[in-house]
């Protein structure tokens, strides 16, 4: 019989996830789930034939380069493949895989719930009533935005702007979005296409983000598109961090231009920027897009099945690179 296949695990699993991966491979696991910085990613890789990561090791082309010679894969447990040099990946042979589709519904229900609360104000809310000094009622108190009505401008109509265009259906919203390409009328399900982006923009009460932070999209949301937004838009991003300039959202939510914003992604995570923390019209998440129990198993299984077609020589279905 011969020897298991040798997997880096970098980070801590779900246990059906883990287990499920101990049956069919010699898995290197990470039960206290320490955060592997590249030297040690590169060491530890030494003999494993492939590398399970989540978005939080980086694998930048250097990291690539010097990973050892065994390293056949990185599937990785995520959808976003941002943290990977995908060319630097390529010209070494080495196959990226992500886990699309599992994570939609997950990154959907954030995006609701960032919307939500930023229009209605919960992250005030939630405080007031939990430190005590909730006083009084009036019916000044706390008013908010509505999003029933609403104009919804979703920014990448992918899996996850799908969903999030079903949900906020559900609320009443008129939905519109922008994309590389148009969906075909039954993707659409009634949705309005903006070819320019500007137009979306200058429509939309509310905008999600909701495109992949390629070299393109960096600081996609900047001071001239937010310019271009409705007065007391309301901004909400569950895609990454890297697609909004932060001087320009914190300017505008200084000065009113946005009403509110919703953020579940930040540059530079955890470390985000401090600003968000200290102006009130912000609803602020720790980036839980994909975190619910089924979605991480089922993140997890999609991996290993990408796993496993590359230990046997078939091309995996999530082949990024
Ligand atoms: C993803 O899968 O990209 C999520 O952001 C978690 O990494």
């Amino acid at each position: 019989m011969s020897a298991k296949h040798v997997i880096l695990v970098t980070r801590k699993l779900p246990d059906a996830v883990e287990e499920r991966l101990a049956r069919d491979y010699d898995v290197r696991l990470n039960p206290t789930d320490r955060l592997y910085g590249s030297e040690e990613l590169i060491k530890m890789s030494e003999g494993a034939f492939a590398i399970l990561p989540c978005h939080t090791e980086r694998f930048t082309a250097d990291v690539i380069q010097r990973l050892p010679d065994s390293v056949r894969a990185i599937a990785n447990f995520s959808v976003g493949v941002d943290h990977c040099d995908l060319e630097a990946a390529k010209a070494r042979g080495i196959i990226v895989t992500n886990t699309p589709d599992v994570l939609s519904d997950a990154t959907a229900e954030i995006a609701m719930l960032l919307m939500l609360g930023a229009a209605r104000r919960a992250g005030e809310g939630e405080q007031l009533v939990r430190s005590g000094d909730w006083k009084d009622w009036s019916p000044s108190f706390m008013v908010g935005t509505q999003m029933t009505g609403k104009r919804l401008g979703i920014v990448g109509m992918g899996r996850v702007g799908q969903v999030v265009a079903r949900r906020a259906r559900g609320f009443g919203m008129e939905i519109h979005y922008h994309n590389r390409t148009r969906l075909s009328a039954a993707a659409e399900e009634g949705a309005t296409y903006h070819g320019d982006l500007q137009d979306l923009l200058r429509l939309s009460d509310f905008l999600s983000l909701h495109c992949p932070a390629t070299p393109e999209n960096q600081g996609l949301l900047n001071a001239d598109r937010i310019a271009a937004l409705r007065d007391g838009a309301i901004v909400v991003n569950t895609a990454r961090g890297a697609v909004v300039d932060d001087d320009a959202l914190v300017a505008a939510l200084r000065s009113g231009k946005l009403a509110a914003a919703g953020l579940d992604v930040y540059n530079n995570e955890p470390d985000n920027d401090p600003r968000y923390r200290q102006i009130q019209n912000t609803f602020l998440l720790p980036h839980i897009g994909s975190a619910t129990r089924e979605t991480r198993n089922a993140m997890g299984n999609r991996a290993i099945e990408n796993l496993a077609d590359i230990a046997a020589g078939h091309e995996p279905n999530d082949r990024v690179a």
